[in-house]
């Protein structure tokens, strides 16, 4: 898959590519389909909702699932970031979000290089956010939303929130959302046909099998999902092979550790059984829960 000068263009300007249906339902239930039996397991992998069982998030599926390992292997996902990067790709990170019906909580505005930067020691924003729909995303059940532009601030101020929601984040706050907002369009406007265009937040929204590329600077949030319409999605975090993290501070499920450059599947490998392997599909194990504040000696690494 190759990306026009258009998309490289918008990409620069806006932080955020949408592909609407990038990938087919059928490809798309082969992962819905294995969800269940990800999130009923009781593992340090999943983090539920504060006072509640929905699970929040779930790390490191494409080690744990089939599926969800040929997903992170796949050229229509991985193809366009390395192309944008110019430079092969691992996976930092690997989530999948419920934003359950009901009880999905917020994800307050963030960036998640800040996160990278300050916890995981990655050297630069060569790392791109991707997230995939796995379920349909209207206007009720949570979508994301970005600030249009905003990445190009690079890394902003922000503090770390460890009581609103039951996951960490560094968050950004409120004043200096309400500026990035007016830069980038305000509140909008209605225009006679009754759209809402040139506002400052935007939400891509479509069918489940679409796709978002979105920088790592680009500053995003999320609201509660309050309707009865789950909002599942996979969240991927791939970093240019030579941009790798420099510190181990966060668990191994979390940030992870193999900088070895991902290895693309066929374009059918959702479909169709290639052999991946899943070596914790059994369970963590101990190496992948250790922490270490030292910083790696990045001539070795
Ligand atoms: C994230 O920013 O990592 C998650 C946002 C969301 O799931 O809405
Ligand atoms: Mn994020």
């Amino acid at each position: 898959m190759r990306l026009t000068p258009e998309q490289r263009a918008q990409f620069e300007r806006d932080g955020y590519l949408f592909f609407p249906g990038h990938f087919s339902p059928e490809e798309t239930k082969v992962l819905i389909d294995a969800v269940p039996d990800l999130y009923s397991r009781r593992e340090a992998f999943n983090v539920r909702e504060k006072g509640s069982d929905a699970v929040r998030t779930n790390f490191a599926a494409h080690l744990i699932s089939e599926p969800f390992a040929r997903l992170a292997r796949h050229p229509r996902m991985v193809g366009p970031v390395s192309e944008l990067f110019e430079e092969q790709v691992y996976m930092h990170q690997f989530k999948i979000n419920g934003k359950m019906a009901f009880e999905g909580d917020v994800w307050q505005w963030h960036q998640d290089y800040g996160t990278w930067l300050n916890d995981d020691l990655m050297p630069t924003e060569r790392a791109m956010n991707v997230a995939i729909f796995l379920d349909d995303v209207n206007e009720h059940n949570g979508p994301l939303m970005f600030i249009p532009g905003s990445h190009v601030k690079g890394v902003v101020e922000a503090k770390h929130d460890l009581t609103t929601t039951s996951y960490p984040l560094w968050t950004v706050d409120n004043d200096l959302i309400r500026q990035l907002v007016d830069r980038a369009g305000g509140k909008g406007h209605y225009d006679a046909a009754g759209r809402h265009v040139g506002g400052g937040i935007v939400s891509p929204k479509g069918p489940a099998g679409s796709m978002i590329l979105f920088h790592s600077c680009l500053v995003h949030a999320s609201g509660s999902n309050l309707s009865p319409f789950n909002r599942v999605a996979v969240y991927l975090s791939l970093c240019a092979v030579g941009n790798h993290i420099r510190r181990f501070k966060r668990p191994e499920y979390i940030a992870h550790r193999d900088f070895t450059p991902i290895e693309m599947l066929p374009d059918d490998c959702l479909l169709a059984p290639y052999p991946v392997e899943v070596p914790w599909k059994n369970g963590l194990p101990e190496s992948a829960l250790a922490t270490s504040l030292e910083e790696i000696d990045t001539m070795a690494a």
